[in-house]
Parts: C-alpha cells; structure tokens; sequence
C-alpha cells in the first residue's frame, strides 16, 4: 500500500491545518475481506493488523495527536475459541515486534479496556509497551481490547461511588469523565467504521456525544491512507455546532 506523505496530502484536497485531533476507528470488516478470497477468517484479522500498522503510521505522518482503535470488544468473546485465540495470538505478535521497533516508529501506546481477561504474556506486553512507549510524543494510539462501552462507564460508576463515600464529592460531567479510560484525552473528533455497517457497536458510547461518524463501503483490510484522506475531508466538510447555532446566525 503507498502510503502518502505530508506533501502528497496537501496536494488534494485536505487541509492540514484543520485536522481533528482525535479520530477513533471500528476496524471492521476483516471476515468478510477474507471471505471474498477464500481465506479463513484470521487471515483477515492478520491483513487488518497491518492496515493498522499502516493507519497509524500515517496518523503520525501528518499530525493526528490520538487515534483510538476497537481492537477487540467485550462482546467478541462470544466469537469461536479459535478465532478469539487467532486475534489474541495476532495481538501478540504485533506487540513483540512493536516492541522491537519502538524507538524507530516512536508511537505511544495505550490500551482501554479490562486487560485482567487476557493472558499473562498478552499482559505483560501491553505493560512493556505502555512503559517504553511512554515518553514518545507525536501520535498517541488507544487501543481498545476486551473493551465495551457500557462496561467502561459501569466501572467508573462503580469507582466514583467508592470516592463519594469516602468524600461526598458531587458528581459532574467533567468528573465522571476522569474515570474512563480516556481520562484526560479530548473527545474523538471523528469515528470512522469501514465495511459498510452503521453502528457504534459499544465503542466509545460516553465519548462520542458530539463526534461526527463517517461510513464507507472499504472492508478495513483495504483501508488506506487514501481512504483515511477522503474521511478527513468529508470531516472538514462537516458543520460541528456542539448543540448551539452557527456565529452568524445568533
Ligand atoms: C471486526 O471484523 C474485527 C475484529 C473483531 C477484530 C479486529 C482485530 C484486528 C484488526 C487485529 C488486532 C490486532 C491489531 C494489532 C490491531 P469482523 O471479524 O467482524 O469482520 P466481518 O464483519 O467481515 O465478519
């Protein structure tokens, strides 16, 4: 896949300097892709490692501060055991080998979700890389594993409610926010879900009250930078009022 570089995108029709600073992405459509070439399943989940790897290098390239991707849902366990075991081992490998490449590719890492579920070694690698990757600044990349939605807010009820006995501290939007795994991060600007499905599916449901989505037919395995420009630009395209009206019309 060409990736394009800072020059190529200014050349279109996408304005570097109005891009979002937080874009999530629903990586979907790997079965499908893999299906149309009679390949299993997990070769799709493998191509759709890739493309990320691809995604979120060219995120770096042209300034995107924090890309948050849906890796793998609380719901994706219902999947069968071998492809739960494909996508785990899939994680895997990608991991190891970021590792090795950290200090050239220079992405910080973090992970969203409740990663107590997830093998030992899953876990460690997630440690190492969140460590390592940690003093890196450019592009941050929140990935979402064994993560939901609704599962994210239950928990930080649960934990405010823990903090309000002992402080009776009221409760307030900003606050509740600081218990999500976003915690501190701005809102996604923009959601992109590939392979022609239009809905959330448990991703992001707190953090996405004002973020534009954006469909495209693409399976997430033929994503490219390509497409990610046509997002951005159908982004720049889009009247972001946040519940008000426009300046010129109060
Ligand atoms: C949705 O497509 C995809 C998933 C549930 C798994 C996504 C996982 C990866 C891309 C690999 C994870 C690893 C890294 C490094 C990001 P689907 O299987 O639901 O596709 P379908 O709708 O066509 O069946």
């Amino acid at each position: 896949m060409k990736l394009f570089g800072k020059k190529e995108a200014q050349a279109g029709q996408l304005d570097l300097t109005r891009l979002p600073r937080h874009i999530a992405l629903i990586m979907d459509g790997n079965g499908r892709w893999a299906k149309k070439r009679g390949l299993p399943r997990t070769a799709g989940h493998a191509a759709g490692a890739e493309t990320f790897r691809r995604v979120a290098t060219y995120c770096k390239t042209i300034g995107i501060e924090y890309l948050t991707v849906y890796a793998f849902s609380t719901e994706n366990w219902q999947r069968p055991a071998d492809e739960v075991k494909a996508i785990m081992d899939i994680l895997e490998k990608y991991l190891q080998e970021a590792i090795e490449t950290m200090e050239r590719d220079r992405v910080k890492m973090k992970f969203f979700g409740d990663i107590s579920f997830l093998s030992q070694k899953l876990r460690t690698l997630i440690a190492e890389t969140e460590k390592i990757s940690s003093r890196f600044d450019g592009v941050q990349v929140n990935m979402c594993v064994n993560y939901g939605g609704r599962d994210e807010i239950v928990r930080a009820a649960r934990e405010y409610a823990e903090e309000y006995k002992a402080t009776g501290v009221p409760l307030t939007e900003d606050l509740f926010s600081r218990y999500l795994f976003s915690a501190g991060l701005p809102d996604p600007d923009l959601i992109i879900r590939p392979s022609g499905e239009m809905r959330i599916s448990n991703f992001l449901l707190w953090q996405s009250a004002y973020s534009e989505f954006y469909f495209t037919d693409v399976l997430w395995p033929d994503f490219n930078a390509r497409a990610l420009d046509r997002a951005l630009i159908a982004y720049q395209h889009r009247d972001r009022r946040f519940g008000g009206i426009k300046e010129r019309e109060k």
